[in-house]
């Protein structure tokens, strides 16, 4: 009796708090409702190319906008900015000029929604103060994925598998007499596998001899088979740790490959992006609005995958702070020459003129990234041969010519075309160290 007063009392209490609390919570979400709002609406519209603080990630940073425009320009600009640039307003085509023409998208939002994010922009909170999220390096960390010896051994095993039923197949009705006769009794119907086997086994030393080298050569010729495929890795396409798809940042977000992969430009390797990189998006984009993406014919929830940077970056979203033990992720590398074979980015892509899908394809269509060309000296030399060297406007180039002698010059750039090869791609030590 005692104990269900207890009971009644204690739900009366948690009913109170509840209501204090709710009452609490209702006015505290009143108080900053325009903030609230205008901080959704702005990752959701704005951030994949804006920061609020002063940083420039794809368009500038928004910091101080309220007091460089009023409101009416702004309402204007954001709601077609291509339309208030072509009425030859200065302001419009000064900032437009000044990010190269880059086009920023016409807003699908009303007044109201604009007011909210002007009042979010002005009043980010914490995430003002600190500006862009940088922390120092977290290195990259690219892995081999070494599982060719083990899908040899498992193609190898299942062929193994297969002689072994084929052979006891062909052979079952000699060894069903056999085991039969041997037993000095008659048939007596089918035994399991390994009984047959082992009695075959222990009966039948010929047999069995015979089904070894069966299996033996059958197994080398797997392997030799086998062999002629290491090395060309086209098609190969990984699942990787975190589901970074590039249909979605290079295709969707018409994110430019550079700015992930700046490399390209300047070395020899194009390089994998540091998480920090990714946080200038993502510390707005977090994928809390509950969307999924498919990545390799399945879907996933963005909040999920997006979690994974902020765990491996130790980075508390509630209090926006870093924490002492980031993690590298072990992307796996997808494209990997052999050790002894020279190749630059920079090379291929500045001086070369050749564009990113020429090699890798149509990236920006893929979700998991894949390899699409064979990367085999014979790929390499047929560009070579095909190809004419980009020698217009090309400074490199001029001054070569300058070095050429006349003779030189009358064979090769009589035909008006200079290939790659002409001009010594195809010797091996411009591929091999
Ligand atoms: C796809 C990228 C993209 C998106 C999305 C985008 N913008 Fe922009 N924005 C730009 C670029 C690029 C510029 C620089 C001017 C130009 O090149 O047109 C710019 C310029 C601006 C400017 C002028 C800033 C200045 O300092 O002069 C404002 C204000 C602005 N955007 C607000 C917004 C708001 C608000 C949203 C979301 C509702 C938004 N933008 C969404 C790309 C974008
Ligand atoms: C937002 C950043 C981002 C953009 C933009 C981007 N990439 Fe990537 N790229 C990555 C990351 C992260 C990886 C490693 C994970 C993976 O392989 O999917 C990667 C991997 C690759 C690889 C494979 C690397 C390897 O291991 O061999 C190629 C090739 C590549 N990107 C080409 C491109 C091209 C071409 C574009 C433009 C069409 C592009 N990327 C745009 C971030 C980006
Ligand atoms: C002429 C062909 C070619 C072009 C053009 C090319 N790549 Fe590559 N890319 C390769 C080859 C070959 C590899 C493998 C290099 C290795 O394993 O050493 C590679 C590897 C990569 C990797 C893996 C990391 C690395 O650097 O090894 C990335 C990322 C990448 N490319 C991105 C790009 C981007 C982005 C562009 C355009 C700006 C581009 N590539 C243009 C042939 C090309
Ligand atoms: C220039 C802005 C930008 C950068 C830089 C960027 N992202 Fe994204 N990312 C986006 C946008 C936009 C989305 C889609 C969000 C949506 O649709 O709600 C997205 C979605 C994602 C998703 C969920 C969908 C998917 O692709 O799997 C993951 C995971 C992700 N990003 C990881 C990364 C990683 C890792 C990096 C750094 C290598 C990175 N992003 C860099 C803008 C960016
Ligand atoms: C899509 C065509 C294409 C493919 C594929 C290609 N290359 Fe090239 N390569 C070029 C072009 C174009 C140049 C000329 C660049 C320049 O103007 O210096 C070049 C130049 C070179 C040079 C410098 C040659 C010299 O005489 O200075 C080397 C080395 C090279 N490539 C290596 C490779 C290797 C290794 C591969 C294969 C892994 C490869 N290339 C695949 C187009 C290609
Ligand atoms: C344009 C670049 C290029 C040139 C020029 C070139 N090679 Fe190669 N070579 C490669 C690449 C790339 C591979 C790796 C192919 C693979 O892994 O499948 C390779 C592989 C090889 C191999 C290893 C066997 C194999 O197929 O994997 C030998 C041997 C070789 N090259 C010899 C030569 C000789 C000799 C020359 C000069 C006549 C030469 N190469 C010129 C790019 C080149």
């Amino acid at each position: 009796m005692n104990k269900i007063i207890n009971l009644t009392k204690a739900n009366t209490l948690i009913r109170v708090s509840l209501f204090c609390l709710s009452f609490l919570f209702f006015h505290v979400d009143s108080f900053s409702q325009d903030t609230e709002k205008g901080k959704k609406l702005f990752k959701a519209n704005c951030a994949a190319c804006h920061n609020v603080g002063a940083k420039k990630v794809v368009g500038p940073g928004l910091q101080g906008v309220n007091e460089k425009y009023d409101r009416e320009w702004l309402g204007k600009w954001i709601k077609n900015s291509q339309a208030l640039i072509a009425t030859g307003d200065d302001a419009a085509n000064e900032i437009y000029n000044e990010y190269n023409k880059s086009i920023m998208p016409p807003q699908a939002v009303n007044d109201e929604e604009i007011d909210n994010i002007l009042a979010y922009i002005a009043n980010p909170g914490t995430e003002k103060a600190k500006g862009p999220a940088v922390v120092s390096g977290v290195p990259v960390e690219v892995v081999e994925e070494d599982n060719s010896m083990l899908m040899f051994m498992f193609f190898g095993v299942i062929i193994l598998l297969l002689i072994l039923i084929i052979t006891l197949n062909k052979t079952g009705v000699f060894v069903k007499e056999v085991i039969a006769k041997d037993a000095g009794e008659t048939y007596m119907g089918p035994r399991t596998l390994g009984q047959n086997l082992s009695k075959l086994m222990a009966d039948n030393k010929g047999i069995v001899a015979a089904v070894v080298i069966v299996l033996f050569f059958g197994g080398l010729l797997n392997l030799v088979d086998g062999a002629f495929q290491i090395g060309v890795h086209q098609g190969y396409k990984p699942e990787q740790p975190i589901k970074f798809s590039h249909k979605i940042h290079a295709g969707e977000d018409q994110i430019d490959c550079n700015y992930c992969h700046s490399g390209a430009r300047h070395s020899k390797s194009s390089g994998i992006p540091s998480l920090n990189l990714c946080m200038n998006c993502h510390t707005y984009i977090d994928g809390s609005d509950g969307k999924t993406f498919m990545y390799n014919g399945e879907q996933y929830s963005m909040v999920e995958e997006i979690q994974k940077i902020y765990d491996h970056l130790d980075y508390d979203t509630e209090t926006q702070v870093y924490g002492d033990n980031p993690t590298p992720v072990k992307w796996i590398k997808v494209h990997n020459l052999p050790d002894h074979v020279y190749f630059s980015h920079q090379q291929h892509v500045v001086a070369g003129k050749q564009k990113c899908q020429t090699c890798h394809g149509p990236v920006e269509e893929m979700d998991v990234l894949e390899q699409h060309s064979p990367l085999t000296m014979k790929w390499c030399i047929d560009c070579h041969q095909e190809t004419a060297v980009a020698t217009k406007g090309n400074g490199y180039y001029d001054e070569m010519h300058n070095r050429m002698t006349p003779e030189f010059k009358e064979k090769v750039l009589n035909d008006g075309i200079l290939t790659v090869q002409e001009i010594g791609g195809w010797e091996c030590a411009k591929c091999h160290y």
